[in-house]
């Protein structure tokens, strides 16, 4: 699910210390750049059909918690949260639905984080 629609969407910003090569652009040093980890996630060269969900796929090496020194430090207790919270949603409401068609819900207006407004279900 992170690595389909996580939360952080772009990674804070980084400053480039030399010039950086990325498809044929070069990022100057000294730039500001934030990396789409939500673009990398979906990259197709990397996932086999990257636009489905796909929750039993093993080859997952996503970016949805960061990478390298600024590795998400909360990652094993936010695993922990959903684990618990959706397994917990779904064990005692078993009937839980969307009350709404999908393409009605709205999602916040943010460029970084990405959250919907509210989530209306049917239990
Ligand atoms: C599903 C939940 C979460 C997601 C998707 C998430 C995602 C991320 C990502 C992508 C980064 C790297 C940002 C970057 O490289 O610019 C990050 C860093 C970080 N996260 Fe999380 N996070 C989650 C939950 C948490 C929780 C529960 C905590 C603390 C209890 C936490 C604390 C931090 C901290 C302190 C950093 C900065 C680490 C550093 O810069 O060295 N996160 N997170």
């Amino acid at each position: 699910m992170l690595r389909h629609d996580g939360p952080l969407q772009v990674s804070l910003p980084r400053i480039t210390v030399a010039d950086v090569e990325v498809a044929n652009t070069t990022i100057p040093a000294g730039s500001m750049v934030h990396v789409v980890v939500a673009a990398a996630n979906r990259d197709a060269s990397r996932f086999v059909d990257p636009e489905r969900l796909g929750i039993t796929r093993t080859d997952n090496q996503h970016l949805g918690f960061g990478h390298g020194v600024h590795f998400c430090v909360g990652a094993a207790l936010a695993r922990m949260e959903t684990r618990v919270a959706i397994g917990s949603l779904v064990t005692w409401f078993a009937g839980l639905r969307l009350a709404v068609p999908v393409e009605e819900l709205q999602w916040e207006v943010n460029p970084i984080l990405r959250s919907l407004v509210s989530l209306p279900v049917l239990t």
